[in-house]
């Protein structure tokens, strides 16, 4: 049998920010069928993750400095691959039965042939919204427990910094932040953000970026004692900013540096002395590295979401066409929390 299959492609590399012109929907029949013993999967896709990292996939210099970038370049005109809960269409592997539940790494469009069945894993959404796998029980999720646990490596009563601290991986630090007993400050782009970081995710204090000139002065003021543990998510001005305020024996987890993603001109450019007077330790990581706490992550946040202690944020546009305004949204801060797609009924 054969269906269509409507997916979205860059039309050429992108430089700067992405806009609708970059994208284009493309339709194309896949036939429903595998090799018997070839191991590939075809997958529907339910719902696939919008990622900043995508982006940089997407840059020219991606396909020539390969070593550069942590994900594969994005070849204009391709399918695009993305993180994802599907379910399997057809079978040719023993590990996946048609009609199961899979994660893993699907694509910006409606099916996907999946060779080998290779980044797949059978899921379990253990009486969550499935939702919940492309999101908070998915990589964000991974991505902030790891990055805040292992490379923050906090204490009881520290104070917390976190930058994009509304959208997918910050709301998530700053909960965990304090769950564990820290004191959380974060920073967002509108004044609807920052309520919802005090009133609803149990921030702290909060403190819209765009509405501030001097970051130093206002980290100052919003941190009199220092901080002890900087989440950077967005990287330059403000992660010299949280730099020039940091206590000894600082700890700055670079997560990513979405402001510099659309201006490769931008650099942070901390003060290296305040760096080695006050041994601060500056660290990047990827999630990918840290698949040895993914059982102490999956346990400890599906208590919390079963306690209600933990508040999942998501933002769900519906239909493949709407990708590339969800993917354009990070970058103009429209999304609040999780930004996905949802591709198909469950
Ligand atoms: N290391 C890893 O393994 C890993 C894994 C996942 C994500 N990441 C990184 O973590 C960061 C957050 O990713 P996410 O998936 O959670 O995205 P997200 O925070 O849900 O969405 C991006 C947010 O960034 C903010 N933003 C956009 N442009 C900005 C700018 N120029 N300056 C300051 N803030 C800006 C916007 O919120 P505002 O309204 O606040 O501007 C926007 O909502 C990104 O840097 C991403 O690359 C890293």
């Amino acid at each position: 049998m054969e269906v269509s299959n409507k997916y979205i492609t860059i039309k050429t590399h992108i430089e700067g920010a992405p806009k609708e012109t970059d994208f284009e929907l493309k339709t194309a029949a896949i036939t429903l069928s595998v090799e018997p013993g070839s191991n590939d999967v075809i997958v529907k896709s339910l719902y696939v993750s919008i990622d900043p990292y995508q982006l940089n996939r997407m840059k020219s210099y991606s396909s020539s400095h390969k070593a550069t970038v942590a994900a594969a370049p994005i070849t204009p005109a391709e399918a695009i691959d993305a993180f994802g809960v599907a379910k399997v269409v057809v079978s040719g592997n023993p590990e996946f039965q048609k009609d199961e539940l899979v994660v893993g790494s699907i694509s910006w469009g409606e099916y996907k042939l999946v060779k080998g069945g290779d980044r797949l894993r059978k899921l379990d959404p253990m009486g969550f919204p499935l939702s919940y796998h492309a999101g908070i029980l998915g990589f964000s999720g991974l991505t902030a427990y790891a990055g805040f646990f292992e490379i923050c490596k906090p204490k009881k009563g520290e104070k917390v910094f976190v930058s994009a601290a509304s959208g997918s991986v910050g709301n998530l630090v700053g909960q965990y932040a304090k769950l564990f007993g820290c004191y959380v400050v974060g920073s967002a782009g509108s004044k609807e953000k920052i309520a919802l970081l005090k009133e609803k995710l149990g921030f702290d204090d909060a403190f819209n970026y765009k509405e501030e000139t001097d970051l130093k002065a206002t980290l100052k003021r919003y941190f009199p004692e220092g901080i002890d543990i900087y989440f950077d998510n967005v990287g330059a001005e403000m992660q010299e900013a949280a730099v020039a305020n940091m206590n000894i024996f600082g700890r700055v987890a670079v997560c990513g540096i979405i402001s510099e993603y659309t201006n490769s001109g931008r650099r942070a450019a901390p003060e290296m002395l305040d760096i080695v007077y006050k041994r601060i330790r500056i660290q990047g990581f990827l999630s990918v590295d840290h698949f040895d706490v993914y059982g102490d992550f999956i346990s400890t946040t599906c208590d919390h979401l079963r306690a209600g202690k933990i508040h999942p944020l998501e933002d769900i546009s519906s239909g493949v066409e709407s990708i590339p305004s969800a993917f354009i949204g990070l970058f103009q801060g429209h999304n609040v929390g999780k930004k996905m797609v949802q591709i198909a009924e469950e």
